[in-house]
């Protein structure tokens, strides 16, 4: 079984970024933790951080007869980007959208993710742990297709 993880913009700054928010784990950490929890569900990834939203789109679309899912955080995007939520939709393998915080807690123009919908489903508020949580459940949803 094979997975995209795609992180989306700014996301290369963790560690230095917003540390109350998103946490002092670095973005090299964050995927240790991917790789980590990959190995241990016998899932190979294909991990990819951008800031645009053109190459998110373009990643979406080199995983289509290659990969069996993948895990996206949009970042921003997630609240703008209807490009990235019909790349979702075009893709047939099963995405699911993390966020390292909780976005319904934060401020009101971030509760909303236009990116969400389109998504198998969203995990949303446990720090680097939502990565691994999106991992567990991408597995499974790819063990019942
Ligand atoms: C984020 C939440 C977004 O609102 C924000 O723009 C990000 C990161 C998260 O992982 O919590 O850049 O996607």
């Amino acid at each position: 079984m094979k997975a995209l993880v795609i992180h989306g913009p700014n996301l290369n700054l963790l560690g230095r970024r917003e540390m109350s928010v998103y946490g002092t784990a670095t973005l090299d950490e964050v995927d240790e933790m991917i790789r980590s929890t990959a190995g241990e569900l016998g899932v190979e990834v294909d991990i990819h951080q951008t800031q645009r939203e053109g190459e998110i789109i373009e990643l979406l679309h080199s995983g289509l007869d290659r990969v069996d899912g993948a895990v996206l955080n949009p970042a921003a995007y997630s609240h703008t980007s209807r490009a990235i939520a019909d790349a979702i939709r075009s893709v047939e393998y099963p995405v699911i959208e993390v966020h390292l915080s909780n976005i319904h807690a934060r401020e009101p123009w971030r509760a909303r993710s236009v990116t969400a919908g389109a998504a198998r489903g969203v995990v949303a508020g446990f720090g680097p742990g939502s990565y691994v949580v999106a991992l567990h459940a991408l597995k499974g949803v790819i063990g019942e297709r």
